[in-house]
């Protein structure tokens, strides 16, 4: 624990190098794939922003949408002193909706992997907040951490997830992700969690191939960053974006298409690939009410509330634990 600006950081010290052994297993797979998380460096994140602000791009906009119309209810529901922990790093409007209006917070807790934005925003929250105690966390949130406490007493302890970044593992993953979640954070254990819908194929299709091709670039950075950061060689000109629902899975999925047969360079190795061939770099599950709440139950959590938009695209759910 060490204090900045009066602010009483946990740090667990993550591996931020792990990914470097993941990209090397994962080329050499014979559907190759990419881990998620490379997306979200200093550009990425960058890129993801404007993602968020794109016409096609419905989730960010809607579940801002939803939690504004229910935020009275969302409050009520939720009660005075609560402990509210976001995993991913809390600055962004939707944390602060939540800040505004819950009331009486017993306390802050950010969880992030990235030291440096995780104290950023935990510096921006606590100027804001002036009388919220913020406890951030530096982990991976994948591992194991603890909660800290707070002075004030905690009545629940509610894990924000929003952005449906549950979407991007796969179910039996998420499964477990959220089985980990509870472990974690106990009895209290509350989540209040953002989850993407099945909807119609084009709008779907449309979010993930904006006219203006932001989607496209943020794809192919993270060739750019291998280049970077692993000395890969990667020729940005030969691979393509390609994005499209899969709907036995009921997930989109990102891919990454080279456009003729290569060898590309990776830290020393050699990786083929065929003219047409893909590296697979995310997915992004929608799931119908019932099926999330069918894994919900999976994971030891049952769905108290749902919020919706009126066309259904997207919810933001309450969950907490069942007995077992
Ligand atoms: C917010 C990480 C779940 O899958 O919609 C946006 C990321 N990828 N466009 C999503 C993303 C391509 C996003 N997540």
């Amino acid at each position: 624990m060490y204090l900045f600006k009066n602010i009483k950081l946990s740090d667990y010290k993550p591996d931020t190098d792990g990914w470097r052994q993941e990209v090397i297993n994962g080329l050499q797979t014979p559907q190759k794939t990419l881990p998620v998380k490379l997306f979200y460096d200093e550009v990425g994140s960058q890129l993801f922003d404007e993602i968020t602000e794109l016409p096609e791009y419905y989730p960010t906009r809607v579940e801002q949408l939803i939690l504004d119309e229910n935020i009275a209810e969302i409050a009520a529901i939720l009660g005075s002193n609560c402990l509210l922990i976001e995993l991913g790093s809390g600055s962004s409007q939707k944390t602060r909706t939540l800040l505004d209006y819950l009331p009486q917070l017993a306390g802050f807790v950010p969880i992030d992997i990235s030291k440096e934005h995780l104290l950023q925003s935990a510096a921006d929250v606590a100027a804001d907040y002036p009388h919220l105690e913020v406890l951030p966390v530096c982990a991976d949130y994948e591992t194991s951490f603890e909660i800290p406490a707070p002075v004030q007493p905690v009545s629940r302890r509610i894990v924000y997830y929003p952005g449906s970044t549950i979407g991007n593992f796969h179910p039996a993953e998420a499964v477990a992700f959220l089985r980990h979640i509870r472990t974690v954070c106990g009895d209290q254990c509350e989540l209040l969690i953002g989850v993407d819908l099945k909807k119609d194929r084009g709008i779907l299709h449309r979010a993930y191939n904006d006219a203006a091709g932001v989607t496209a670039v943020f794809n192919l950075n993270i060739l750019t960053r291998l280049n970077r950061e692993m000395g890969a060689e990667f020729d940005l000109e030969t691979f393509a974006h390609r994005a499209f629902y899969n709907e036995a899975a009921g997930r989109i999925e990102m891919h990454l298409v080279s456009q003729c047969d290569q060898n590309v360079r990776v830290n020393g190795r050699v990786v083929p690939f065929a003219a047409g061939e893909t590296v697979w770099t995310e997915s992004s599950y929608k799931y119908s009410l019932p099926e999330f709440a069918a894994l919900a139950a999976q994971a030891g959590f049952q769905v108290a509330s749902v919020w919706t938009d009126d066309d259904q695209l997207f919810s933001l759910q309450y969950l907490t634990r069942t007995q077992q």
